[in-house]
C-alpha cells in the first residue's frame, strides 16, 4: 500500500482583539441580525499592527514544531493574499524566526483563498516522493475591505500552520482531486490597492455555480467516494457561504444518485455543518485559511467524527480556482489537535469598541526609508513585527 500522507500537526494563531458584530452593526446602523444570522458572523479578529502575515504564521508554527521537525523540513511555504512584498516571500522570514534547517527552501503561492490548497498539494506531492521528509505550510491573511465599505462585515485575520509529513497523525489526503480554473472578476486586488475588489454577489453565484459544477464531475467520476464523504468542509469568507454551497447542490436537478440517496447525503454533511463553521464565526474571513479552520473546527468540534471517516474540503479562490480534496480522519487526530489549547487561545482574546477598532484599522507601516520602532496598543506574547529601517521588516519574540 502507498504511504499515507497528510496533516501531521496543525495549528491556528489569531490576533488578540476581536470586535463583536454588535458593535459593528450598531455603529453602521444595520441590524445585528444581517450580521449573525444574514451573513453568519458572530465576531471579526482585528490585528494590530505589530500581528502582520509573518508575526501570526511565526506563531502559529512555533506551536507545533519541534527540534526533530525543523531538522527534517524541505520547504516553507507560505499562502497569502496579504503579501506585503512583490518580491521577498513571507516565508523567508518565518525560516529564520523558527531556526528550520538552513538547506530548506521557502517560498509564497497566490491564488486569491485557494492558495493553501495549492501548498498543501505541493507539500503532499513532496513528501510522498521522500516519506523520511517534512513540509511546513503556512497561511496567513489579513482581510481588508475598508471601513464602512461592503464587505467590512467579513474581514478578519489569522493564520494556521500544517506540518504535512508521511503517517499523518491528523488527517491522510487523497492523491485524487478534482480542481476547476474559470477566468473572471469576483473579488481581486490591483498591485497600487490597498484594499481588495469585490463584487461580493457575483462571488456568491460563482462559488455555488462552481461547487455544483464539482460536484457533477465528482458524481460522474466517483460516486461511490463522494456517497462516502462524511462531512464536507467549505471556504468560508463568512459562514452563510457554506449553507448557500449545500442549498446549491441540493437544488441541482440532475445527479446520478436517486432522491433518497442524495436526500440522506445532504442531511449527514448539514448535521455537521454549524460544528465546522463554529471557529470561523468568532474570527471572520481568514481567506487562504478560512477552509483549514473549518477543518479544525470540524474535527474538534464533531465529537462523533471517528478514525477513518472520510471528509471533503472545498477549496475557493476568487478569480477564479477551486478544488475539492478528500482526506481521512487519522487515528492521533484528538491528541494532536489540542481542543482545550485551541479554545482557550480563543477565549484569551480582547472585544475592543469601534473607536478602538477603526484606529488600529488606520494604523500603517511606514513607506520611507526612516528607521521605525513599531508599538502596537498591546504587548502580546509571541513573535511581533518590532521595526522597520529602510523598507525593511524586524520581529521579535516577546515572552
Ligand atoms: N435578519 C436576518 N437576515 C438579514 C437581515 C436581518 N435583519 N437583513 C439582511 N439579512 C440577510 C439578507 O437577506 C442576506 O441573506 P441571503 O444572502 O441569504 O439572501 C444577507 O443578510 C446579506 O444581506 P445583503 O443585503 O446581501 O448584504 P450586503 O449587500 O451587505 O452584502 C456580502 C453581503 C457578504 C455579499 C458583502 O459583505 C461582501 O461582498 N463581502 C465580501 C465577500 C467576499 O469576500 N467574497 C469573495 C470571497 S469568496
Amino acid at each position: 500500500m502507498d504511504t499515507k500522507v497528510g496533516i501531521d500537526k496543525m495549528s491556528v494563531y489569531l490576533p488578540h482583539f476581536y470586535l463583536e458584530m454588535e458593535e459593528l452593526a450598531t455603529a453602521r446602523g444595520v441590524e445585528v441580525e444581517k450580521y449573525t444570522i444574514g451573513i453568519g458572523q458572530n465576531k471579526m479578529a482585528v490585528p494590530t499592527i505589530e500581528e502582520d502575515i509573518v508575526a501570526l504564521g511565526a506563531n502559529a508554527a512555533k506551536q507545533i514544531l519541534t527540534e526533530e521537525d525543523k531538522g527534517a523540513i524541505d520547504q516553507v511555504i507560505f499562502a497569502t493574499e496579504s503579501s506585503f512584498d512583490y518580491s521577498k516571500a513571507s516565508s523567508t522570514y518565518i525560516h529564520e524566526l523558527l531556526e528550520i534547517q538552513p538547506f530548506a527552501k521557502s517560498f509564497e503561492v497566490k491564488e486569491a483563498c485557494y492558495g493553501a490548497t495549492a501548498a498543501l498539494q505541493l507539500a503532499c506531492d513532496y513528501v510522498r516522493l521522500r516519506p523520511n521528509r517534512k513540509v511546513l505550510v503556512i497561511s496567513a491573511d489579513e482581510a481588508r475591505y475598508g471601513l464602512e465599505t461592503g464587505g467590512e462585515p467579513t474581514q478578519g485575520a489569522g493564520a494556521i500552520a500544517m506540518l504535512i509529513s508521511a503517517d499523518p497523525q491528523i488527517f491522510a489526503l487523497d492523491m485524487d482531486s478534482i480542481s476547476i480554473t474559470d477566468n473572471q472578476f469576483d473579488f481581486w486586488r490591483p498591485n497600487y490597492s490597498e484594499y481588495s475588489m469585490v463584487d461580493g454577489k457575483f462571488s456568491t453565484e460563482l462559488y455555488k455555480n462552481i461547487f455544483t459544477r464539482i460536484m457533477t464531475k465528482m458524481e460522474a467520476t466517483q460516486p461511490e467516494k463522494l456517497k462516502q464523504l462524511r462531512a464536507m468542509t467549505f471556504h468560508l469568507p463568512f459562514t452563510k457561504m457554506g449553507k448557500k454551497a449545500l442549498g446549491s447542490y441540493e437544488e441541482l436537478a440532475d445527479s446520478v444518485f436517486n432522491e433518497e440517496e442524495k436526500t440522506a447525503l445532504l442531511n449527514t454533511w448539514k448535521s455537521y455543518f454549524e460544528e465546522s463553521a463554529r471557529l470561523n464565526k468568532e474570527v471572520g474571513n481568514v481567506y487562504t485559511a478560512s477552509l483549514f479552520l473549518s477543518l479544525v473546527s470540524l474535527l474538534i468540534f464533531a465529537e462523533d467524527l471517528k478514525s477513518g471517516d472520510q471528509i471533503g474540503l472545498f477549496s475557493y479562490g476568487s478569480g477564479a480556482v477551486a478544488e475539492l480534496l478528500v482526506g481521512t480522519i487519522q487515528d492521533g487526530f484528538l491528541n494532536a489537535l489540542n481542543k482545550d489549547v485551541i479554545v482557550q487561545h480563543f477565549n484569551n482574546r480582547e472585544a475592543i469598541d469601534i473607536e478602538r477598532y477603526e484606529a488600529i484599522f488606520n494604523e500603517a507601516v511606514p513607506t520611507d526609508d526612516s528607521k521605525t520602532t513599531i508599538k502596537g496598543p498591546i504587548e502580546t506574547a509571541g513573535f511581533y513585527l518590532a521595526e522597520v529601517d529602510a523598507h525593511r521588516r524586524y520581529y521579535k519574540y516577546r515572552d
